[in-house]
């Protein structure tokens, strides 16, 4: 069981991709909020409550003091939320962006590194891509397996563990549509993105921070890569009152930088 905060709500398909029939789902109640598989007791201070091996989106389910939840499908948002953190998640408006940019659909195979939370990962695959993706870190590609288990991806994403430099050698050339990093080391693994892409493949590389940006940049042109342009993502909450209207005051706005070349 994973609990959080609200999220917003967003479109997305939705699959097992398990490899069974048991598609998690979310209970909510106010600003509570659990995902959860179907078959598991989730135990809250409002109560235990079982739920059921067929629950549904739209169901009611009560806990046995008899506080109710209401039963909600899983989108892409809420992946962020409900994930168990380890490397910091892709947001969803970056992961937007990588989607967008690259064009991620149905039957694409995608190179990612590192895995992280897994949430730009499973997002992917969402989408309907096949997803290899690497962590070097054993305990977080353990949690990254069962945050796939959870996204209802397990079986469209491959967690593997270990080094993306180290295990490229082992990779068939021209065998993925498109290549994602988020790593610091990302400049190493670009230098490889013509070989590991097929013709008019996709590279996109996140960074927070530019130094590492332009080292990704120059290192796409090096080695041949077309159109290559990197971005700023940085956006600004509007705020609304009795006052007027205009961009929020909070300190907002900047993600990181998001690289995108392509392999011609
Ligand atoms: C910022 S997180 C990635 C977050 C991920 N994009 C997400 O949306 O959840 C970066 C992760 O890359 C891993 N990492 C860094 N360099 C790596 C490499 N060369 N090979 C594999 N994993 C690496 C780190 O251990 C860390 O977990």
């Amino acid at each position: 069981m994973s609990g959080a905060d609200n999220a917003d709500d967003e479109s997305g398909a939705e699959s097992d991709g398990n490899g069974d029939d048991r598609v998690p789902v979310l209970l909510v109640r106010g600003d509570r909020e659990y995902l959860v598989e179907p078959g598991e007791e989730m135990g809250t201070d409002l109560g235990v409550l079982d739920v059921p091996e067929d629950v549904q989106p739209g169901d009611t389910l009560e806990t046995h003091l008899g506080d109710e939840f209401h039963v909600r499908r899983l989108r892409g948002p809420d992946l962020f939320h409900h994930f168990e953190r380890t490397g910091a998640p892709m947001v969803p408006r970056d992961i937007g962006l990588v989607i967008g940019e690259t064009g991620i659909a149905r039957g694409d195979r995608v190179l990612d590194a590192g895995t992280g939370t897994g949430v730009l990962a499973a997002s992917m695959a969402r989408a309907g891509a096949s997803v290899v993706t690497y962590e070097r870190d054993a305990e977080f590609a353990d949690v990254a397996r069962e945050n796939m288990a959870l996204g209802g991806v397990g079986d469209a994403v491959d967690v593997r563990t270990g080094d993306v430099l180290e295990e490229l050698d082992g990779l068939e050339p021209s065998s993925f549509d498109v290549l994602t990093l988020d790593t610091g080391d990302a400049p190493d693994v670009v230098e490889h993105a013509p070989e590991l892409l097929v013709d008019g493949g996709f590279v996109a590389v996140y960074s927070p921070f530019v130094e590492s940006t332009r080292e990704v940049a120059e290192t796409a042109r090096e080695v041949g890569l077309a159109n290559v342009r990197t971005r700023e993502t940085i956006q600004r909450e509007m705020q609304f009152d009795d006052r007027g209207s205009r961009p929020s005051t909070a300190p907002v706005g900047h993600t990181g930088y998001l690289t995108i070349a392509r392999n011609e």
